[in-house]
């Protein structure tokens, strides 16, 4: 049996002539960039997350980039986030001009350590970026309870995060702005680059509008100056496709996640991933903690079964962030896990015969080759 990572062809299969009828009516209409298709995306994901305002653009980087540089963020000011995410969440914070401000995260849930965020703020703090990773909600509550204490903004960086939800609360919804990616991988996942912003406050989705949009809501007239981060057409029709089915397939998700906790919460030597209590955790990735990483990773590779290392250097260590001079004992947590995370197969197209199978080549390897390592 071959088991991939995550298999995006058997997802366009179930829903094929859905989704080329929908490429086939935007060629048709020539609705190429922005126009009804984009409309409608905007005003379903809004609904679906509960939030007032969705500002389509064209990729999850710009996204956070985009809602930083419209909240007023640029040089002199320090932005603190999480020291393990993908790089798009603090690259953009400099794209602005910000400083990079990393925190420890949480050893079992990978979301910022709240219990650090604190002794980071000074007088130039403006905003802190918790990102919801692997679609475990961060904890909204004590950030948000900080940021007022402090002054300071809250981006949400939902991009793995689609219908996730932190005490009853979809995230997206709870912070200042928050961010989304539809990079095909995602839970919801576009043909391409594609990404949004959400917010309940207008005036800040009209100023991202405009500079997502060259500085225009209107054509040719350019309040000021902007750039060209937009959905395309295309995009925007697959996604509304899959956005019916996203409540479907996140309970897939978390189907098989509850499966593979049951099947491998008691072998010897690996950690499933945390789950918080009144947290909805979405599952884009399942990840595993085990001193045993590279040997199982290999053993599974050659038993079919496609895993990853999501992120194998924490932000801090990465040769991007030499300047800030990080030694792991600043971020013990973060860089512990960097040699011990794997994520294994989990999309909703698996079924219960290829979760057994990955769990039961799991167990294999842990009685051929002993807990410790
Ligand atoms: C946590 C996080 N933030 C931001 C991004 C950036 O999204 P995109 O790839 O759509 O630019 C990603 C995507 O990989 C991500 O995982």
């Amino acid at each position: 049996m071959k088991i991939p990572l995550v298999d995006l062809y058997a997802q366009y299969q179930l829903i094929k002539p859905e989704i080329d009828e929908a490429i086939e009516s935007v060629i048709k209409k020539s609705s190429f960039i922005r126009g009804e298709y984009v409309q409608e995306f905007e005003k379903g994901f809004s609904e679906l997350l509960g939030v007032k305002h969705c500002i389509s653009c064209g990729n999850g980087t710009d996204a956070l980039y985009i809602a930083m540089k419209m909240m007023g963020i640029g040089p002199g000011d320090e932005i603190i986030t999480t020291s393990h995410s993908w790089i798009a969440t603090s690259e953009t914070i400099s794209q602005t001009g910000a400083k990079v401000v990393f925190v420890d995260t949480e050893r079992d849930t990978f979301t910022i350590d709240v219990n650090q965020i604190e002794p980071k703020i000074n007088s130039r703090t403006k905003a802190i970026i918790p990102v919801h990773l692997y679609g475990h909600p961060a904890e909204m509550e004590p950030i948000m309870e900080i940021a007022k204490k402090y002054g300071l903004k809250v981006i949400e960086d939902c991009a793995q995060a689609h219908l996730a939800e932190y005490m009853g609360t979809k995230v997206g919804g709870i912070g200042d702005i928050a961010t989304y990616s539809f990079y095909p991988g995602k839970n919801l996942g576009a043909y391409g680059d594609a990404g949004a912003i959400v917010t309940n406050d207008a005036t800040l989705a009209e100023k991202c509008r405009k500079f997502a949009n060259h500085g225009a809501l209107i054509k040719h007239e350019h309040h000021m100056e902007g750039i060209n981060s937009r959905l395309d057409g295309l995009q925007a029709a697959i996604l509304n496709v899959k956005l019916k089915y996203l409540e479907e397939w996140t309970a897939q998700r978390i189907k098989w996640a509850n499966m593979y906790d049951q099947l491998l919460h008691d072998i010897d030597g690996i950690q499933i991933p945390g789950k918080k209590e009144g947290c909805r955790h979405v599952y884009h990735l399942y990840v595993i903690r085990t001193r045993k990483r590279d040997a199982l990773k290999e053993y599974l590779a050659d038993h079919g079964i496609g895993t990853t290392i999501q992120y194998p250097t924490a932000l801090p260590f990465l040769p991007a962030y030499k300047y800030l001079e990080h030694s792991p004992k600043d971020f013990e947590v973060s860089f512990d896990h960097q040699d011990t995370i794997l994520s294994i197969p989990l999309y909703p197209e698996l079924d219960e015969q290829k979760v057994q199978y990955v769990a039961s080549h799991m167990k294999q390897f842990y009685y051929l080759n002993g807990a410790k390592g």
